[in-house]
């Protein structure tokens, strides 16, 4: 009964962690929540001030369609601070969040039967959006023994005729991996020649922690300006998830087709929330410096607690703020099979929520999100290893059962 599309996307399976997790807490369970994309901080009181003083100035109507001046002005800003930059205004739309940054793009640059190319593991929504415009998957791997570290040749060896676009996520949700500029170049030297589109999901920027040079929109302008793509996010590095605000970067051509899309689905974000964007990425930037050493201290300590038992491997991430863990080791044919139903038990026996692999295409694998406090990363590190333990000991005894 319903369009053939519904049938081939699928929910957000990060976001059903959640649901069963909040189902928990409603029944009085103390769960340690390590499953969430999102910052527990609160998000920074100068950029709250703003959106006070915008609903205190009735600024609470329409803006046009694209974003308020100031805050397109701001982006541009940005771009020139962070990464030496120069763009115009008519090069920047700002949209409901680096979903609606991304999906407005792939609406307007893929076409129905072309092949994108995309990595696992990776964010599934960037699959799903490819999906959602009638287009093709190809995903190429990204391999733990060398730290997932994102490198050209894949996606060079997958190019077909049919591909229209890459779509690369630095650093990246789950594995915290970058992708190098020189790796980056070698990309976009490949995608120059056949003419096909970069997508860069930029949403996690300024959560790298050791100093690194990352400077993609750089290596892409200077050798693709026409067909890059670029994603931002407030969400991650401001603390403001549910504000709703990304923007996207591209040539003016593909920004007015993002707005003609967006003018017909959404229209203009929240303008209380352009506002605080505005201050947000205009404003002092401490609290970003702040909120980055903090979470690379819960980065060092969560890493540090999981990795005492050898079973459990990871390499320690650079960017984001997940652990991407390779349990192998705890599944068997006869005990857990799959980091999913790993996952499922240690939330049904141990109230810890935290999402298995599969969902980002990553099977024996899980998601650890250490943006949460210091406290609940100990005693989540805690319920782990008893769980474990409780495996453990279950196995013994099935084999002591079968002597
Ligand atoms: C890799 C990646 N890109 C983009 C986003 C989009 O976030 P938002 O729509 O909140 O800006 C997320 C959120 O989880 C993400 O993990």
């Amino acid at each position: 009964m319903l369009a053939r599309r519904t049938t081939r996307v699928s929910t957000s399976p990060t976001m059903k962690v959640g649901v069963e997790a909040d189902r928990l807490r409603r029944q009085g369970k103390d769960v340690v929540e390590l499953g969430a994309g999102e910052p527990d901080f609160a998000t920074p009181d100068h950029v709250k001030a703003a959106a006070i003083a915008a609903i205190d100035a009735n600024f609470t109507k329409y803006t046009a369609n694209a974003g308020i001046t100031d805050l397109r002005a701001a982006i541009v800003a940005f771009y020139r601070r962070l990464y030496g930059i120069e763009l115009t205004e008519a090069e920047v739309i700002v949209s409901a969040g680096g979903k609606q940054a991304l999906y407005n793009p792939a609406l307007a640059i893929i076409d129905a039967g072309d092949e994108v190319i995309t990595h696992a593991p990776g964010w599934p929504t960037l699959r799903e959006q490819i999906k959602l415009a009638d287009a093709t998957p190809v995903i190429v791997r990204a391999h733990a023994d060398a730290g997932f570290a994102l490198t050209a040749q894949p996606f060079i060896d997958a190019m077909s005729p049919r591909t229209r676009a890459v779509i690369v996520n630095s650093p990246c949700n789950p594995t915290g991996a970058l992708m190098s500029e020189a790796e980056m170049a070698l990309l976009a030297d490949a995608c120059a020649a056949r003419g096909i589109w970069v997508l860069l999901d930029l949403c996690y920027e300024q959560l790298i922690y050791e100093p690194t040079p990352h400077n993609l929109p750089r290596v892409l302008f200077e050798r693709m300006r026409d067909r890059t793509v670029i994603a931002g996010s407030a969400s991650k590095t401001y603390a403001m998830t549910g504000w709703r605000c990304g923007w996207t970067v591209a040539a003016p051509s593909v920004i007015a087709a993002c707005n003609a899309i967006q003018s017909h689905a959404t229209s203009n974000v929240c303008s209380i929330t352009q506002r605080a964007t505005v201050a947000a990425l205009g404003g002092p930037q401490a609290c970003v410096g702040e909120m980055l050493g903090e979470y690379r201290a819960r980065r060092d300590m969560i890493w540090a607690l999981l990795t005492a038992d050898p079973r459990i491997r990871c390499v320690k991430p650079s960017g984001a703020f997940y652990l991407f863990i390779d349990i192998g080791d705890l599944l068997s044919p006869d005990g857990i099979r799959t980091s999913t139903e790993f996952a499922e038990r240690l939330l049904e026996e141990q109230y810890v929520a935290l999402t298995g692999g599969e969902a980002f295409d990553a099977p024996g694998f899980l998601r650890i999100s250490y943006a949460t406090s210091v406290e609940q990363l100990q005693e989540g590190a805690r319920r782990f290893h008893a769980f474990v333990a409780s495996l453990d000991a279950a196995g013994s005894a099935s084999a002591a059962a079968s002597r």
